[in-house]
């Protein structure tokens, strides 16, 4: 039986922008050989462990994200993102960001500073926590490490 009062307030929404369905055959020069699954696997094994609940989601679709960040006010306490492409590029997510104001913890597979020149700047690196970027899948183990330090120190 878990202890209840740890057990409240560690429900985590893991979101995951555009192509990242395809990895573990897209670019695995940049992005390793795991595939989204085995990450997801990962997360909620490690989740688990720690009496957090993780709901995981990917989508291509700039809106379906908003929306599933708007759905997760009331339930997330805490939000770990991969917006992939759309770090770079999308206004809309960052002020569904903000305007959910839950703390969040934006993750990258790849060092996105040792990369192309349009990779340099996120549009949400300034209204999220922290970011965690270059450590492959390692990045979304340490995010949710980052992200469960968070609402540790906020039960605490
Ligand atoms: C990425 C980096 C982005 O620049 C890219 O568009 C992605 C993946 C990463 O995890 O390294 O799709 O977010």
């Amino acid at each position: 039986m878990g202890d209840t009062k740890r057990d409240l307030g560690r429900r985590i929404l893991v979101l995951n922008g555009p192509n990242l369905n395809l990895l573990g055959r897209r670019e695995p020069d940049q992005y390793g050989h795991s595939t989204l699954k085995e990450i997801e696997d990962d997360l909620r094994a490690y989740a688990a462990s720690r009496s957090a609940e993780i709901r995981f989601v990917q989508s291509n679709h700039e809106g379906e994200l908003i929306d599933v960040i708007h759905k997760a006010i009331g339930w997330a306490d805490a939000i770990i993102v991969n917006a992939a492409g759309l770090t770079h590029s999308s206004v809309g997510l960052r002020d569904a960001i903000i305007a959910a104001a839950i703390p969040t913890v934006e993750v990258h597979l790849s060092n996105i500073y040792r990369r192309e020149e349009f990779r340099h700047r996120s549009l949400i690196a300034d209204v999220v926590i922290g970011q965690i970027a270059g450590f492959g899948a390692f990045s979304y183990l340490l995010g949710l490490e980052a992200a469960l330090h968070l609402l540790d120190k906020k039960g605490s």
